[in-house]
């Protein structure tokens, strides 16, 4: 007997696809960020480059909530990292990386490539360069002392 399996790839896309999440603001969890964004962006069968792009992006978003907004740990007892993500038919996923924390005064001298409050720490001050370099889209938008929202695109497919 003669059979035949002929596996078609799904069309994985169908419409706007969104999720939301809060975790604790601790370095542990720079990689559960990573993974929670592969999982969410795999949906739309990206490239491996694209994808290793935006998690790059939102792990370094996410590391800046973790060690600048909540910098005083005395001040922020219940310091979490809030991050959201939508994507569009055309292609186009953006990730939301939200902190409660100190804020941002100058954002734009922030943004400077090798501007950093910390370099004790051994910051490079290239974070938000290297999230510019690998989306198609950066927004930063703070308060001080409220905290500071990151928001990342960048188009998956369809140019
Ligand atoms: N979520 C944040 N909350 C408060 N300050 C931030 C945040 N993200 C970035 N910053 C400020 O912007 C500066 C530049 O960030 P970045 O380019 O990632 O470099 P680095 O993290 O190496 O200092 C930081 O040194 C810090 O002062
Ligand atoms: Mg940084």
């Amino acid at each position: 007997m003669k059979s035949v399996a002929v596996l078609k790839k799904p069309k994985m896309i169908t419409g706007v696809n969104s999720f939301e999440c809060s975790f604790d603001a601790k370095s542990i969890n720079e990689s559960f960020a990573r993974l929670l964004v592969s999982a969410f962006v795999s949906q739309l069968d990206p490239t491996v480059a694209d994808m290793t792009d935006l998690k790059t992006a939102v792990s370094e978003a996410v590391t800046n909530c973790i060690v600048h907004a909540y910098r005083d740990r005395e001040k922020y007892k219940n310091a979490r990292v809030y991050l959201s993500g939508v994507y569009f038919p055309d292609g186009t996923v953006s990730i939301t990386v939200k902190d409660k924390g100190c804020g941002i005064d100058d954002i734009k001298q922030a943004m400077e490539p090798l501007y950093t409050t910390s370099p004790s720490d051994e910051r490079s001050g290239m974070g938000f360069t290297v999230i510019a370099g690998l989306s198609d889209k950066l927004k930063v938008s703070s308060d001080v002392g409220k905290g500071t929202t990151v928001t990342i695109e960048k188009k998956v497919f369809g140019g």
